[in-house]
């Protein structure tokens, strides 16, 4: 039990962390959705990839889905977070579907990117992570231009029809240094490889690798929140550990954190990925401050913002006092 440990130890809790804008509107839609519509309100995928939060929305009425093939006809739809192909806003609309569009608008941007490059016949190549959501909305938006790309190990296995023609995009998740690497290889293969116009990889990704860096040298243990599906909250464990963390695991929640990480620790870092509640990151705080790390000191390196409108075709059905 705590009471057998005698460490002492501080805690370095990274800022910012936790929701990022686009999380914080995809679960407030489906909340505004709850009260506007009455349950059941659909959700296709997990809203965020964290099970707190899926979790919590089920309890309320929200139904859970893989697909809108299992939505009944007539009924209310939201989109994940992450976004959706064509193809799913198409077996929505014939399915007489009244959708909730919750895609963060950054991923919109990478789509608009996808569909213009496309337009333009790019080979466009997608770096991020196969089988990803995200991924499978953006390579939706032109399949036939897209290819994925899942890391610089996956390089050598690209085939452009120009090599003079050829852009590169990516998911708004992953690690910038590895995305740059990525890149790196890329251009060695295919030289006239274009850049997109801005950065794909968002800025509350960005924000919490760059936090992550600036505490990880200090600390013994990285203890990072998030669920295992989640792209950013991999990403920050990776990212801890090569800034120099001698440790880190990533837990959904404080009940998963091993005791025996503890063993000869004296500074333990603390933050959380873009879909965590904060709640989350408190239970972890807590049971730390019961073992003998009370002591928290906050490592700021940006203060976020920014803030996104709800969805439009939710907003025009509220209530008016909602
Ligand atoms: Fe959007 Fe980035 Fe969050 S793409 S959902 S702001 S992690």
């Amino acid at each position: 039990g705590p009471e057998t440990l005698a460490a002492t130890g501080k805690v370095l809790l990274a800022k910012p962390r936790g929701y990022c804008a686009g999380v914080d509107r995809a679960v407030i839609a489906v909340e505004k959705a709850l009260e506007t519509y009455g349950p059941p309100v659909y959700v296709r995928k997990e809203i965020v990839h964290n099970r707190h939060v899926v979790t919590t929305l089920a309890a309320r009425g929200a139904v859970f889905v893989e697909d809108t093939e299992q939505v009944p006809e007539g009924a209310t739809v939201v989109f994940s977070a992450h976004g959706v192909s064509p193809a799913v806003h198409a077996e929505a609309a014939q399915r007489e579907l009244k959708t909730i569009d919750a895609t963060c608008p950054l991923v919109t941007k990478v789509h608009q990117e996808a569909k213009r490059f496309a337009r333009e016949d790019y080979d466009i190549l997608l770096i991020g992570h196969e089988g990803h959501e995200e991924v499978e909305g953006t390579s939706g938006e032109a399949p036939q231009h897209i290819q994925v790309v899942d890391g610089p190990e996956s390089v050598a296995a690209v085939e452009v029809r120009d090599p003079e023609k050829v852009i590169w995009l990516s998911q708004t998740t992953l690690s910038v240094d590895e995305t740059m690497q990525t890149v790196a290889a890329l251009r060695e293969r295919f030289p006239a490889l274009a850049d997109p116009p801005s950065d794909d990889i968002c800025y509350a990704t960005q924000n919490r690798q760059v936090a992550v860096k600036a505490m990880a040298p200090q600390c013994d243990l990285v203890i990072v929140v998030g669920s295992t599906n989640s792209s950013n909250s991999v990403r920050l464990v990776e990212v801890a550990l090569q800034a120099g963390a001698k440790d880190s695991h990533l837990v959904d929640h404080a009940g998963e954190i091993d005791e025996a990480w503890l063993a000869g620790v004296g500074t333990v870092g603390v933050t959380s990925g873009a879909s965590v509640p904060e709640i989350l990151v408190g239970e972890v705080l807590h049971w730390l401050a019961e073992r003998g790390f009370g002591e928290v000191e906050e490592i700021t390196t940006a203060n976020e913002k920014l803030t996104f409108s709800l969805p439009r075709e939710l907003k025009r059905d509220m209530r008016p006092d909602a």
